[in-house]
């Protein structure tokens, strides 16, 4: 039963107010992280390990009153457990009223937290799982990971993604497309590295959004196509045709997608399945 009851109540600590978007975002989070554990669990992965480095507090109000669980709880809500949680923030009193939530959680020996830049946090999370990898142990195989890369706007740096990559990780991406429409006319003529080439990792993006300009070419498409290609150095199977979620607002207008990257069909497929359904059980139109 994959289909999780992201409702939750208000604690009276701090809750993160959201867009009504975010209950479809959280749901396909809910419903893959189902379908990855349970079916990970028992294989013979070192460990498996769930890396949230833009965790937030826990909870999330929507405008309709709605209180739904933050991805952190989502997490550590799971039927199966994950060996390691890595949560952090850059927020101090986001990672402070998180602890509070998780603290009566079971899980809470296996959950770690951290306050910084997720540039930064990463490096301290990446050497862990390292360490840990570097022990012998015949038969066995390196750390599964799962990383969920959910900021506000561009601040998921690609030296980020790329840390991450080295490692076995399957990640949900939140790539900003409404941020990239709005910033891209003004980055474009700007000296690097600017949000977006930070974004990107380069300044490639630059050219394709050149060509969009001259005509006849759209622009988020070649975009993610090309942020992908990136990833397949580190082995990721992006050649499967996979659609990435599209976040509208109340006008319709697209605020962001979430872009899935796994070194396995067997991932791409869970997440077509997941994705396929919307939170109020309608069928998502591709
Ligand atoms: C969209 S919210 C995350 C929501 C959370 N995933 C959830 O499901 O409730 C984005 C979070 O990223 C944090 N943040 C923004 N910039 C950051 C950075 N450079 N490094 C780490 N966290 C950052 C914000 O404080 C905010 O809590």
């Amino acid at each position: 039963m994959d289909d999780q009851n992201l409702e939750s109540i208000d604690d009276g600590l701090p809750i993160r107010d959201a867009g009504e978007w975010v209950e479809n975002k959280l749901y396909f989070l809910s419903r893959y992280l189902h379908r990855f554990i349970v079916s990970m669990r028992g294989q013979k992965w070192r460990s498996i390990n769930y890396i949230d480095l833009f965790s937030g507090p826990g909870k999330n109000r929507l405008p309709n009153g709605k209180t739904l669980h933050g991805s952190p709880l989502i997490a550590i809500s799971q039927a199966k457990s994950f060996d390691k949680y890595f949560f952090s923030d850059i927020d101090p009193e986001n990672i402070e009223t998180l602890k509070k939530r998780c603290a009566n959680s079971p899980e809470y020996s296996r959950i770690s937290f951290r306050v910084g830049d997720a540039g930064a946090i990463i490096e301290d999370v990446a050497k862990i799982i390292e360490k840990e990898n570097r022990i012998y142990r015949p038969g066995i195989w390196p750390s599964l990971n799962l990383a969920f890369l959910d900021p506000h706007g561009m601040e998921l740096g690609w030296q980020t993604v790329e840390r991450l990559a080295q490692l076995r990780t399957d990640m949900i991406i939140y790539y900003s497309q409404m941020g990239i429409t709005r910033e891209a006319p003004r980055e474009i003529n700007m000296p690097s590295p600017t949000p977006i080439d930070n974004f990107f990792g380069d300044t490639r993006w630059r050219d394709i959004y050149r060509q969009h300009q001259a005509g006849g070419v759209s622009l988020h498409r070649p975009l993610l196509d090309y942020y992908k290609s990136k990833l397949k150095a580190f082995g990721y199977q992006v050649d499967d045709p996979l659609d990435e979620p599209v976040f509208k607002n109340s006008k319709d207008a697209p605020l962001y997608r979430l872009l899935f990257v796994c070194k396995s069909s067997l991932g791409n497929k869970f997440w077509k399945d997941v994705t396929s359904k919307m939170a109020d059980g309608q069928m998502r139109m591709l």
